[in-house]
């Protein structure tokens, strides 16, 4: 089904368990397992108990309606405020003084905002955003490094309920352009630039050269961090934060949101060229967020929590801001590189801070593995109790490291599966219940109704595998693809009437635990990012040397997944290194340097079904080394021997 089918005969190999360890048991939050027999009597009741440890404005009438399945609502009638939720109700009590958010620069400047803090600042730029003329329901697009501008940004969007649309600062200008055209956003928020590897990344230059020409944006605000940009301002449109904060008030009343207002988009990629910008509202959105972060991660009120990964990914919407701040809790977020200035940074950190949960990418689990044990070696780590990992399989090898040299052998690892469209996590481990498999994300989480059908539809039993489904709404489950309800139907629910479709293969195993296989669809995850086959190639067919364009994921050691890119070239055009180069630049320009393909293999032609479908599954078999699967229906069968005979045994 997938072409990892044969990692995972591997890993049905794999028989090391392991149980919570006594002492984590003893004081988890969840340790009955009854939690998974009461969530599945009644599903919504289980979550109606979650949003009651949220602060509602007005109770809501009805906890779910899906009689226009499949658009959901959820806590119908009810109305909150989701920044009200991550701070003010926080600030009546001990925590308002508790460090909200820790924060470190890559150059090793650091500040902490505690809950308070937080509370002004959110305020003053919420009142700044309305002084640009910023209302209820327009869209800001964020493009911002990790700083604490970021969270803030976001935070006063959902004050005065201005949906955010975030876009990762490794994406160009071209992809931001995309982005702020289909969101049609009246305001950025950017910033002069950001610290990478000791480089500044140039946003100020990416940002303005997305707004060239027609565009919807009025005004820029400019976070000052790299201070190299002023002569950028552009007079009229582009404004300081600093500037725009200076004399705001220090309070700003939140909007009362109906539950199913829209909270946020973020755009991901499909299976078609043009990303989709993922819709998630407010109540849902926050209980599903909440209540994962709360048992998922065990937090306790004395936890300092790190998610790893970068805030325009929706791991840092849910994780970094809002699943940990509805719950008080203190999140760290760092802006840089994990090898910057040395390879120990992240475990400088841990120390630094006293972290006591990390949670972060299997890609960077497997870098650091093969750095070495020196560098974790160096500093003490004894304040870890609870580790994480997200974005992609993870190898059990990867796990068994984790476990041994982050978490000191006594630190649960909890592999948490989920999507952008999920919202939240949907399957994981409860680190006081759950016995751990290395490789295997174990369980879906109380309230979820996880399944593996076939293709027929029926479910697939212990042993066996198909694709992953979820077959009930939940809470933080996308409501929609902005702008193209169309799209969103047939995307997700028309493989399975009434039944949520996620892409992603697996399998279960004798004991119901689940292992993802990776995704069935032409999306490819490259070191955790998620991108499109079709994105890719209709980047490099941009390039007019280029005639015809096919892309695959081949399998990586390090980055789950690397882009190789097929290419016919226009008869004009010859071979050479430098056309190779060119050609990655192009996409790296077109859409981001992490849709960089590993390599572009030439070819006369591409290997088409007689219809003129490209067989990407054969493309791989060719990129990755293996016997060509079956040929058959290629309408000329030659092409893809040609391209085995020249490209075949580089692997
Ligand atoms: O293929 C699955 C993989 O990442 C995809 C979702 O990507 P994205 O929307 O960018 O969200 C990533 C962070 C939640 C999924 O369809 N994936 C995510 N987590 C895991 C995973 N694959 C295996 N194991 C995981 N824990």
């Amino acid at each position: 089904m997938t072409q990892n089918t044969g990692a995972f005969e591997a890993l049905l190999q794999e028989d090391r368990t392991y149980p919570p360890p006594p002492d984590f048991a003893a004081h988890a939050n969840i340790a009955d397992p009854a939690v998974y027999e009461e969530a599945n009597r009644d599903p919504q009741a289980f979550w109606a108990r979650f949003a009651g440890e949220l602060d509602w404005f007005k109770p809501w009438d009805t906890v779910l309606d899906w009689s226009n399945a499949p658009f959901a609502q959820w806590f119908v009638g009810g109305q909150l405020n989701v920044s009200y939720n991550c701070i003010d109700r926080h600030l009546n009590g001990p925590r308002k003084n508790k460090a909200a958010i820790i924060w470190e620069g890559e150059p090793g400047d650091w500040q902490v905002y505690t809950y308070r803090d937080l509370y002004r600042e959110v305020c003053k730029f919420a009142n700044g955003l309305k002084s640009l003329g910023v209302e209820k329901g327009d869209r800001v697009t964020i493009y911002l490094p990790m700083v604490p501008e970021l969270p803030i940004a976001m935070l006063a969007c959902a004050r005065i309920g201005a949906p955010h649309s975030i876009v990762f600062g490794g994406f160009s200008a071209e992809s931001l352009r995309d982005r702020i055209e289909d969101s049609q956003s009246k305001v950025m928020i950017t910033a002069d630039g950001g610290w990478r590897r000791g480089n500044i990344i140039p946003l100020k230059q990416n940002a303005d050269a997305s707004i060239e020409g027609d565009t919807p944006v009025e005004n820029v605000v400019v976070v000052r961090r790299t201070a190299h940009a002023d002569d950028m301002m552009q007079a009229g449109r582009d404004v300081w934060w600093h500037d725009l904060v200076a004399n705001q008030p220090l309070t700003c009343e939140p909007e009362p949101m109906d539950s199913e207002d829209m909270l946020f988009m973020l755009y991901t990629s499909g299976t078609t060229g043009k990303p989709k910008g993922i819709v998630h509202t407010t109540g849902g959105y926050l209980t599903g967020t909440y209540a994962t972060s709360k048992w998922i991660f065990d937090l306790k009120e004395d936890d300092v929590y790190w998610c790893t990964a970068d805030i325009g990914w929706v791991t840092g919407h849910s994780y970094i801001v809002y699943g940990p701040l509805a719950n008080g809790a203190t999140s760290v977020m760092y802006e840089g590189s994990p090898d910057w200035p040395d390879r120990d940074r992240f475990w400088a950190i841990v120390e630094k801070y006293g972290c006591t949960i990390c949670y972060t990418a299997p890609t960077a689990i497997r870098t650091f593995m093969r750095w070495g044990e020196e560098y974790p070696n160096r500093h003490d780590m004894s304040s870890l109790r609870l580790l994480g990992t997200v974005g992609e399989p993870i190898n059990p090898e990867a796990w068994v490291w984790y476990w041994q040299h982050i978490g000191g052998g006594r630190c649960p690892v909890v592999d948490t599966w989920w999507q952008t469209e999920t919202g939240a996590v949907m399957i994981a481990p409860l680190p006081g219940i759950t016995t751990l498999k290395p490789g295997s994300a174990t369980q879906a989480f109380p309230g979820i109704e996880a399944a593996i059908l076939d293709e027929q539809g029926n479910e697939i039993g212990p042993g066996g595998g198909g694709y992953l489904v979820i077959r009930q709404p939940w809470p933080s489950m996308l409501r929609g693809i902005y702008g193209d309800p169309e799209r969103f139907v047939q995307q997700y629910w028309s493989n399975y009437e009434g039944i949520y479709f996620t892409s992603d293969g697996a399998k279960l195993d004798e004991e119901s635990y689940y292992w993802l296989l990776g995704r069935v669809d032409d999306v490819i995850n490259v070191s955790a990012h998620r991108i499109s086959t079709m994105e890719v190639e209709s980047a490099l067919v941009d390039n007019l040397k280029v005639a015809e364009a096919a892309c695959i994921g081949r399998s990586h050691e390090v980055k789950g997944q690397a882009i190789v890119a097929f290419v016919t070239l226009k008869d004009q055009v010859g071979r050479s290194d430098a056309v190779i180069a060119e050609l990655k630049q192009h996409v790296a320009g077109k859409i981001g340097p992490m849709a960089r393909p590993d390599d572009i293999y030439f070819a006369a032609e591409l290997p088409k079904t007689r219809s003129g479908k490209i067989m990407r599954r054969l493309l791989r078999d060719v990129a990755e080394g293996r016997a060509l699967g079956d040929t058959t229906t290629l309408a000329d069968p030659a092409v893809v021997e040609m391209l085995k005979e020249q490209y075949g045994d580089e692997e």
